[in-house]
């Protein structure tokens, strides 16, 4: 047991994270002996966790809320993702060095690759929010090559910080998107808006071009107002769930060796898991 494994999610809270679900399906699915667990550490408690990490207590970890732009900035080497989009969500050790990556940029790509592979041909895409998981999404869209992006954002100035950020992106306001909507190619929501516990995104797709897709990057609930209204006018909509799986790959694989499908099993473990909750 001394010599197994261990991986861990660290955020502030962290009751709620899925990860250790992902990474425990996984390790059972392969017969690998090692171990992921939730830690929470508050921010003062960050460094000496770090220290840990670096004495080789871990293979590595996730970080997640609000330790992201921390761990960013307390890493030796980064990786492109994490270097363009400010933030590390994955920490593994090199020559006794930390290092730090960001994989939900992939995460996105890969789920809308699994589920609508077309997007790679959209000219435009409309991205609603400008918050961290907005400059992730950027990232991907910019990496696949889609030229003509928009950040629409409720808060001007974080819009425009972005645009900044990323060369090339248009930045607007949340109340000019409906405008925007028949020139668009793919829609995306990073804003919480359209959360559990959140009002939802008051936007009618309608008037978006019938060849549009719309992905929520919002999965609790899965098919979120957006994503049903889009349904409804039989759009293809992709739900934020698989950028969640897809995203925890590339860790699982750096720690524990083996590179893990997204399953249908997995998938199913884990929406089971939100409809408990809801
Ligand atoms: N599927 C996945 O793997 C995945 C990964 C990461 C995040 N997410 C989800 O993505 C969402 C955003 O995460 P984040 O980390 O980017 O959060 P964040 O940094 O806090 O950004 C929140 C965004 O939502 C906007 N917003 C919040 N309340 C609003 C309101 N009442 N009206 C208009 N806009 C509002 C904010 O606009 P302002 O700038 O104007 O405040 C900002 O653009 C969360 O629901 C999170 O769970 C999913």
């Amino acid at each position: 047991m001394a010599d197994m494994t261990r991986a861990f999610v660290i955020g502030h809270p962290i009751a709620h994270s899925r990860s250790p679900m992902i990474h425990g399906h996984w390790l059972a699915a392969h017969g690998i002996a090692g171990d992921y667990r939730a830690i929470d550490v508050a921010p003062a408690d960050l460094s000496a966790f770090l220290d840990r990490v670096r004495r080789g207590e871990f293979a590595g970890g996730n970080v997640t809320i609000p330790h992201k732009e921390a761990v960013f900035e307390a890493v030796v080497h980064r990786d492109a993702a994490a270097g363009a989009i400010g933030a590390v969500n994955t920490l593994w050790i090199e020559m006794g060095e930390l290092v730090g990556g960001n994989t939900d940029a992939y995460g996105f790509a890969a789920n809308l690759d699994a589920n609508a592979p077309q997007w790679r041909m959209a000219e435009t895409a409309l991205v609603l929010g400008a918050g961290g998981a907005a400059r992730a999404v950027l990232h991907a869209l910019r990496e696949a090559g889609i030229a003509k992006v928009t950040v629409a954002n409720r808060s001007a100035a974080r819009a425009g910080e972005l645009a900044l950020a990323f060369p090339g992106v248009k930045p607007a306001g949340l109340d000019q998107a409906p405008a925007l909507l028949a020139r668009t190619d793919l829609l995306v929501n990073t804003t919480s808006l359209g959360m559990k516990g959140q009002p939802s995104l008051d936007l009618d797709p309608d008037a978006l071009p019938d060849h549009a897709i719309v992905t929520d990057i919002v999965y609790a609930p899965l098919i979120t107002p957006l994503l049903a209204r889009a349904a409804s006018r039989n759009l293809k909509t992709v739900d934020g769930l698989g950028m969640l799986l897809h995203q925890a790959v590339p860790g699982f694989e750096r720690w524990f060796g083996v590179r893990p499908a997204v399953t249908p099993d997995l998938r199913a473990l884990i929406v089971a898991d939100l409809e408990a909750q809801r």
